[in-house]
């Protein structure tokens, strides 16, 4: 990425990884804790960093569209960019490090590492975005080592996310804590992520009517089997014409596996949904 003068004023917002590195090196390690994101900013972000501020005594932030990740090429070209206000609400909610790469910087050679979580990134979206979590396992170990946080803080709407950052932390014996950060909805209830901003007027409006159905799945778990709860709630969403279910699975909430049963002692339910030309993912827990 060309030096950006806007951004660079601000002393704490860094392009490069090796200075990054050396800044890093003279805090204290066990101190650090490390939001990674792909910016366009919302405040789903920035409940992460501000737990993050409250828990560590160096809080570092990654900003990077990571292009392996991306199983779609217009996918990519669209996802949002908004580097500027990204480092504002930054700044706003106590970052003390920002790193906003060019892909160069993150990948001087292409990274070919094949990553294998088992069954746990075969499913959802997994199985409906080929190559997506070795793109996302690739660039996290990356930021992983060039940070070396002592926590690294997710937010619970990418749950399968965390399994397979988990499950890579695990493999590549990191000391790393990962720590869970509860969904942020707007008041509507539409699950906060930065493809909304891509919605249109009428899938905007439309889009709430996920997550009014996922809480209307916890209800009807009760009288339904996990295969009748699936049907029942594609049927339910695509009530809406403007919605196209992509998958909803109950899973067990460790091997993220659909239940047969009501009986594992966590089952989240978890859906994709197409609005229009945005993919929207949501869960809830169930039991
Ligand atoms: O959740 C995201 O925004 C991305 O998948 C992550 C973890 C920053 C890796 O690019």
């Amino acid at each position: 990425m060309p030096r950006n003068p806007i951004l660079e004023e601000k002393m704490n917002v860094f392009t490069s990884v090796a200075a990054l590195r050396a800044e890093l090196a003279k805090v204290d390690a066990p101190g650090i804790g490390f939001v990674p994101t792909m910016g366009a900013l919302h405040a789903g972000h920035r409940s992460l960093v501000e737990r993050a501020r409250q828990e560590n005594t160096t809080v570092v932030v990654s900003v990077f569209v990571n292009p392996t990740q991306f199983n779609d090429p217009n996918d990519l070209r669209h996802y949002p960019r908004t580097p500027e206000a990204d480092a504002r609400l930054l700044e706003e909610a106590g970052a003390d490090y920002v790193l906003m790469p060019s892909a160069e910087e993150i990948y001087p050679e292409p990274d070919t590492r094949q990553f294998d979580f088992g069954q746990i990134d075969k499913v959802m979206e997994g199985a409906t975005r080929p190559g997506h979590f070795n793109g996302v396992a690739q660039v996290v170990s990356r930021l992983f080592d060039i940070v070396k946080p002592a926590r690294a803080y997710f937010g619970e709407k990418d749950f399968q996310q965390i399994a397979v950052i988990r499950a890579m932390i695990a493999q590549l014996r990191l000391p790393i804590e990962i720590v869970e950060c509860p969904i942020v909805r707007d008041k509507d209830g539409l699950a906060l992520s930065s493809r909304n901003q891509l919605l249109d007027t009428a899938h905007r409006a439309a889009a709430p009517h996920i997550y009014a159905t996922l809480r209307a799945a916890v209800e009807r778990s009760h009288s339904l089997s996990p295969a009748e709860l699936e049907t029942w709630v594609i049927a339910q969403i695509e009530l809406n014409p403007l919605l196209k279910t992509i998958y909803y699975h109950s899973v067990d909430a460790t091997s993220l596996q659909k239940v047969a049963d009501w009986s594992s002692p966590r089952i989240q339910g978890c859906i994709a949904v197409q609005a229009g030309s945005v993919r929207l993912i949501d869960n809830i827990r169930i039991r």
